[in-house]
């Protein structure tokens, strides 16, 4: 099936960066969220990151102008019913998920695919809650969307094969790489990557190093491009605290335990970066660690 329409759910930090790389790749892009300011947010900074890529000469200000002329929004999440492939990228929650779903199915095409970029919750269980199984996947994008190289796409168990085939061949037109994953939690890189932002914040949590001495040790010492604990603040520490909950329930494994200086930060509501502090404080000119 050929994609030419992709609606949007959610025009939040994975919601702008993804309606960026599809309008850039030539995709008509229909993006929503409940809130206007929201989508104006969005619009704000994928025009700044599209401006970014202008000035390092890695696209013209022609494909600027066109990409951001393939950008609809909208606040009624029913207009997306018409597109060829839709996806969820809201908070990660299932039962806004869910909600989000309910009030998009009565709207949507036979032949939709319908998706959702979630980073643990089960695809075959959201799949199994609507009434297109076999079109429904995993579709996941690693943030920041238009720099990082992979798209994770996961098949429920009932998923069918064209469907599978279409998203690879859109992620090939994206210029991005696809790795496909079975699904169980939190699927190949949170499953690797999250245990090990988990471990260091228990070795910051037993005194073990401070903020800066292990983000410097991993960037340094394992090449990383951000230490652990900046790009924990990055993603953001409740998204961090939410995927080692699904993978301590899910896999019913002690290894998997959160860290509980991670839970304190996130009940303090330091989230990272979008609320202005979480390993670093990021209300001055620089960050400063936290502890
Ligand atoms: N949009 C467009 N371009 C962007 C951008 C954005 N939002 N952010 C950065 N860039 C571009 C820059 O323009 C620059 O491009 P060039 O190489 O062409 O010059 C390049 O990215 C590097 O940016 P900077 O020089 O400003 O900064 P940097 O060198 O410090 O790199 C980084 C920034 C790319 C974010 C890098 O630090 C990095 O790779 N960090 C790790 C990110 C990571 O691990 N992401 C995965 C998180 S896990 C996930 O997303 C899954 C989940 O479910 C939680």
């Amino acid at each position: 099936m050929a994609v030419q329409s992709v609606g949007i759910v959610g025009a939040g930090q994975m919601g702008n960066g993804i309606a960026h790389v599809f309008a850039l790749a030539g995709y008509d892009v229909l993006m929503t969220d409940i809130s206007e300011d929201a989508i104006q947010k969005a619009l704000t900074l994928i025009d700044r990151n599209l401006e970014r890529q202008v000035s390092r000469g890695k696209i013209q200000a022609e494909d600027k102008a066109a990409a951001l002329g393939r950008i609809g929004t909208t606040t009624d999440i029913t207009e997306l019913g018409q597109c060829d492939l839709v996806i969820e990228a809201a908070t990660e929650r299932e039962e806004i998920k869910q909600k989000i779903f309910d009030q998009l199915l009565p709207h949507l095409k036979p032949d939709t695919i319908l998706t959702s970029n979630t980073s643990s919750i089960s695809i075959t269980r959201l799949a199994s809650r609507t009434d297109r199984p076999e079109k429904f996947m995993g579709f996941h994008f690693m943030n920041p969307v238009p720099v990082m190289q992979l798209v994770e796409l996961i098949r429920g168990i009932a998923t069918d094969e064209p469907t599978y085939r279409t998203l690879c061949e859109v992620v090939e037109k994206l210029g991005k790489t696809s790795a496909s994953a079975e699904d169980f939690p939190a699927f190949i890189v949170n499953r690797i990557l999250m245990p090990m932002i988990n471990e260091a914040v228990y070795t910051l949590y037993e005194g073990v190093g401070s903020v800066k001495s292990i983000d410097e040790s991993m960037k340094l010492g394992a090449n990383h491009p951000m230490g652990p604990l900046e790009l924990a603040d990055f993603i953001g520490l409740d998204t961090c605290l939410s995927i080692m909950n699904v993978l301590h329930e899910g896999l019913a494994d002690t290894k998997y335990r959160p860290c509980p200086l991670l839970t304190k930060y996130v009940e303090a509501g330091w989230l990272g970066r979008k609320t202005g502090r979480g390993f670093y404080d990021y209300r001055g000119e620089e960050p400063v660690p936290t502890r």
